[in-house]
């Protein structure tokens, strides 16, 4: 018996930061581009999923160094300059598409290697004769156990190391020319061309745009041959934040149409001109009535104005196409999807799986499921909206959604279910094997409960090296919170009063000073900055033994402190208009003085030994007691703890044991039950 789950209406506005995985695609080609760069490159926001594990596992079986934290999302790859270590080895690729095709045209790079390269049953049903016999006229061979050529997985793949003028075809699968692109750049001379056409244009445009980020851009030449201008080793980033899953953010962009008119999702690092096609989505969305907002390097989402209706192509961004079906049923008008002929032979008949659970619900669509059983070349579905049948079948009990093993069925109608249709709470679907959205997003339906959230400002007072940042670092991300860090702000004052030569014991030099500056505030990842006269301080400017040996004399000041009163005070409605599911802000007069009425206030401590040790583990020379006994006695905002706070000594606790004890007192606030 598969289990089902029952989707609970949302009765409050859907706000927080969506826990979106990191895109597959953008993962597994940025592991083998950072595995032929020169030096290290740290990829961020990765997807730890089937797929990514066995291109991660094959790498290290080739003797590349790969440090992975799935925690943190983040992996570490060691660029070997397009060497690669193994001479021979054996690989199995499971049923993951993009490695066995990314790693046979890898592996051709190896310079007279051996492989015994194999997949699960699936994987050798599936094509790789274009890319094989491509390889084939540059000397690097497959062939069987028998010592034939070979079409298709298991094979031993022989290689030369050498990249000719290359013809693909890669009609049946763009993936068998996005791995010869990514290993053009390493070969003088080399070149691929299609032999004909491919289907999934955005995927090759997304290999195209990521050679480029990694210092390759790739051209184009008259024929239509592609061709490195620039040819060698990848360049490494460094650093390498890999995007959202856009299809996966589909599911986000549609909740706040369900869920009442104050609703605000945070999509961070959603980018309309990024990598992936599917973003295409978020256009047809807003021409459906959404409000999206771009802003910095995220997306918000606020409640839609309408549910328009229209009349779409979905070709190009076909895997978006059940996420606007199931918000159709609740539209003024019908909404027509087309060209999604080729979604018929994806996990299930898509078209008709959708058409199929539409009626369940008691919403016409055209063509009917049976038309659709009778001619598989139908092509497009209407949807007609009527709340009314909808309203009539949900009065007779949730309705039974069947998901056919298709991972975003259940994810769209999970959404449709979050809408309250009763209007008193009352689950009306229930999504059945909800399980099947592993396939992408394991977590989808934790994610989803994750914005079922109340705003909470949240105080963490404390001495210096007592945790307060980083704790609340971690405890925002986990959380969806924006960060900020007073003490920051300080510094950044103390920066400017030094540079306009400022005195404390000179009042009328320091008000002199600030009237002349102008703060702002800009987001970075979970972390709202302080900018004075449009400008972050850096850290090394921050943190410099200058700033440390001034802030706590010019933080002491009323003047000072008055100044930046509202602007701190100011950081919760950028908080909420941000789509944060709450504001975590850290200094030393947090929970008395700027956010007394604050969901929680924490004072952190540690004594003083152990924070001297912090902090000079650090490396950073700064006398944090004399900064301490002057926070601690000054008149104007003393470093207190706070009546009603809750101390927390983390003398002896890790950072991971802190951050889960704040955790725990927020999530009662935070989560509506
Ligand atoms: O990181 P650390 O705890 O050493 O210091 P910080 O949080 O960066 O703060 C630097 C200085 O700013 C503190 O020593 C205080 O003098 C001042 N500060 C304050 O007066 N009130 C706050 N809410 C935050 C910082
Ligand atoms: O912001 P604040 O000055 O209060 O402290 P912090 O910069 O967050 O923490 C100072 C150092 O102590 C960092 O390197 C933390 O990783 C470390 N720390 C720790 O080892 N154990 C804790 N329970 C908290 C912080």
């Amino acid at each position: 018996m598969t289990e089902s789950l029952l989707i609970k209406p949302f009765r409050t506005p859907a706000r927080g930061v969506a826990q979106i995985p990191g895109s597959k695609s953008i993962t597994n080609r940025a592991l083998i581009l950072a595995a032929l760069a020169e030096g290290e490159t740290l990829l961020t926001g990765a997807l730890f999923s089937r797929d990514t594990k066995i291109l991660i596992q094959s790498l290290r079986t080739l003797g590349f160094k790969i440090l992975d934290d799935e925690v943190a999302g983040t992996i570490r790859v060691q660029g070997m300059a397009g060497n690669i270590p193994a001479k021979e080895g054996s690989l199995h690729v499971g049923n993951a598409g993009t490695a066995a095709r990314f790693l046979t045209a890898f592996l051709a790079l190896s310079h007279q290697g051996k492989y015994a390269m194999d997949g699960d049953v699936a994987m050798r049903a599936r094509p790789m004769s274009g890319l094989l016999n491509s390889l084939a006229s540059s000397q690097t061979f497959a062939y069987t156990a028998e010592g034939k050529p070979a079409q298709a997985f298991p094979f031993i793949l022989q290689t030369s190391g050498q990249l000719k003028d290359l013809t693909v075809d890669a009609s049946a699968s763009s993936q068998l020319l996005s791995a010869l692109l990514m290993v053009l750049p390493l070969r003088a001379g080399a070149s691929v061309k299609m032999s004909g056409e491919t289907v999934s244009e955005p995927f090759v445009v997304m290999t195209e745009k990521m050679c480029a980020q990694f210092g390759r851009p790739l051209s184009r030449d008259t024929q239509g041959r592609w061709f490195c201008p620039n040819p060698g080793a990848y360049l490494s980033p460094k650093i390498y934040p890999i995007e959202p899953d856009a299809t996966a953010a589909s599911y986000f962009i549609a909740l706040p149409a369900v869920t009442g008119k104050d609703a605000c999702v945070r999509l961070q690092g959603y980018q309309p001109q990024g990598l992936q096609g599917d973003t295409a989505f978020a256009e047809v969305a807003k021409q459906y009535g959404a409000d999206i907002r771009f802003e910095g390097d995220s997306a918000i989402v606020h409640s839609w104005s309408d549910l328009r209706g229209g009349d779409f192509d979905f070709n190009q961004f076909s895997d978006t196409f059940l996420t606007l079906a199931t918000l159709a049923p609740l539209a003024n008008k019908p909404t027509v999807i087309r060209q999604i002929a080729h979604t018929r032979k994806q996990e299930t008949d898509r078209l008709l799986a959708m058409a199929t659970e539409l009626n369940r619900l008691g919403v016409k669509v055209e063509p009917s499921p049976e038309a659709l059983q009778a001619d598989t070349s139908l092509s497009s579905l209407t949807i007609y909206p009527s709340r009314e049948a909808l309203l009539k079948t949900a009065k007779k009990g949730p309705t039974s959604i069947h998901t056919y093993e298709d991972h975003r069925m259940a994810m769209s109608f999970g959404i449709l279910g979050s809408y309250d249709l009763l209007g008193d709470g009352t689950p009306w679907i229930k999504i059945e094997d909800p399980s099947c959205t592993g396939k992408t997003f394991p977590r989808f339906f934790e994610a989803l409960e994750a914005l079922r959230s109340r705003f909470v400002t949240i105080a963490i007072d404390g001495g210096a090296a007592s945790g307060k940042s980083s704790t609340a670092r971690a405890v925002a991300q986990h959380l969806g919170l924006m960060h900020v860090d007073t003490g920051a702000h300080y510094r950044t004052l103390t920066v400017g009063l030094l540079k306009a030569n400022a005195l404390p014991t000179n009042i009328a030099s320091v008000e002199k000073a600030l009237a002349q500056f102008k703060l702002g505030s800009a987001l970075r990842g979970f972390s709202s900055h302080c900018l004075l006269n449009g400008k972050i301080a850096s850290e090394a400017e921050i943190r410099s033994p200058e700033v440390n040996a001034m802030v706590s004399a010019f933080a002491a000041l009323p003047v000072v402190r008055n100044y930046i009163l509202n602007y701190q005070r100011s950081q919760v409605e950028l908080a909420q208009a941000s789509g944060f599911a709450g504001l975590i802000m850290e200094g030393r007069d947090i929970g008395s003085v700027v956010l007394p009425q604050a969901t929680l206030r924490i004072f952190l401590e540690a004594d003083a030994e152990a924070r001297r040790l912090r902090r000079s583990s650090e490396g950073q020379s700064d006398s944090i007691v004399q900064r301490d006994l002057l926070d601690s006695t000054r008149t104007a905002a003393p470093l207190i703890c706070p009546q009603g706070a809750v101390r927390i000594d983390n003398t002896k606790l890790s950072l991971a044991e802190v951050v889960q004890e704040i955790e725990g007192l927020i999530a009662p606030a935070l989560h509506v039950s």
